[in-house]
């Protein structure tokens, strides 16, 4: 079979022959239709979170597509199922941390000490066929195609875990800060959920198109959110953690930060003067919060209400999208065909 790898994590992605794989208990094979690129895949392509115990790498988590084969034991998934599949695949079930019986949730992939986790662990879904346990897919809604699923499944299941973390009020406003794959989904998320709606971008060329996502204003940054009046809710979909504490001087009193990015490279320092104790505010985190969140993102967009904006890509020009993604380039997610 055909997967992307990345030879030396030396950050080329290349379309190569890896060996066939097969399901093992509580596993379903998944003949790969569309695979989404996240910037996560990017980062570990470059090695930024170290080295995969799979020879070749292949990363990704945004996979989706039809159930070929059932391992033993599955009850749940059949042959001809329209699947998607997610990060969190399985919790050793044994270690301290999974002692407190924890659901499938980011909280837990990162809390296990030995979790099987798609593109980290194990082999991930840039590939023609993935390995997925039955436990950790969803079953897509009917006529919601696969190209506009992967982009729900990690950067739609993310951004709609933040908004639901944030616990957004009637009338509150809510601020995107980074729009890519997943900021352009939230942005919908909260104009669908009746939210005035406010993207903070600091790439001017990307206006027009956001305004045409739901976005009722889009601003450049903190100090230009703050002169419009501020929000309730910001939620960091931006790959710069810095970008979130800029972004704090337009957090309102009472208001709720949630950070849903990673930047290994970067810490987060709250700015002087922020009065962040008088004004009461909350920083919160937020990954994949429950496959109930991730039903909910996919019926959402099922619906019509939200729509993923992608770029496809067929599965030899991967690495185009791959740099083109870290160029800042892709409108908003690219999807990959297998
Ligand atoms: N919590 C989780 O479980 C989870 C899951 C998936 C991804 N993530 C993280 O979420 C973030 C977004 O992922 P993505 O796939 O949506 O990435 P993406 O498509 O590359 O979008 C990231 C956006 O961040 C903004 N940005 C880039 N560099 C920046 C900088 N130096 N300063 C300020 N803003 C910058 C850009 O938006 P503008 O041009 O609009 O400013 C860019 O489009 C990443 O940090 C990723 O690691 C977290
Ligand atoms: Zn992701
Ligand atoms: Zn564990």
């Amino acid at each position: 079979m055909k997967a992307a790898t990345v030879p030396g994590f030396a950050g080329s992605w290349e379309l190569t022959e890896v060996p066939m794989v097969s399901a093992g208990p509580g596993q379903v094979v998944i003949r790969v239709r569309a695979s989404g690129l996240c910037h996560n895949d990017v980062l570990c392509g470059d090695g930024g979170f170290g080295r995969l115990p799979v020879d070749p790498p292949v990363f990704g988590h945004e996979a989706a597509g039809e159930v070929v084969e059932v391992g033993a034991g599955v009850t749940t998934r059949e042959v001809g199922d329209r699947v998607g599949t997610t990060w969190v695949q399985a919790l050793c079930g044994r270690c301290d941390y999974c002692r407190t019986n924890p659901p499938l949730t980011g909280t837990a992939g990162m809390g296990c000490r030995r979790a099987s986790l798609s593109g980290l662990t194990v082999q991930g879904g840039h590939a023609e066929y993935f390995v997925a346990t039955a436990a950790s897919t969803v079953l897509l809604p009917d006529g919601l195609s696969f190209e506009l699923a992967a982009p729900v499944l990690c950067a739609g299941y993310t951004a709609w875990s933040a908004l639901r973390a944030a616990r957004p009020q009637p009338g509150e406003r809510v601020a995107v800060v980074g729009i890519g794959g997943l900021g352009h989904l939230a942005v919908q998320f909260a104009n669908a959920c009746g939210y005035q709606t406010i993207a903070v971008t600091r790439s001017p060329d990307k206006h027009e198109l956001i305004s045409g996502l739901g976005a009722d204003q889009v601003v450049a940054d903190g100090k230009q959110l703050a002169e419009i009046g501020g929000a309730d809710v910001i939620l960091l979909t931006a790959s710069s953690t810095p970008a979130g504490a800029e972004a704090l001087q337009g957090l309102r009193e009472g208001g709720r930060l949630v950070m849903a990015n990673i930047d290994p490279g970067n810490s987060f320092t709250l700015p002087a003067q922020s009065q962040f104790w008088a004004r009461r505010q909350q920083i919160l985190g937020a990954s994949h919060d429950g496959l109930q969140y991730l039903a909910e993102a996919l019926e959402l967009v099922a619906s019509g209400r939200v729509t993923p904006m992608i770029e496809q890509f067929s599965a030899d020009r991967v690495n185009d999208a791959v740099e083109r993604l870290r160029d800042g380039d892709i409108r908003f997610r690219a999807v990959i065909s297998y």
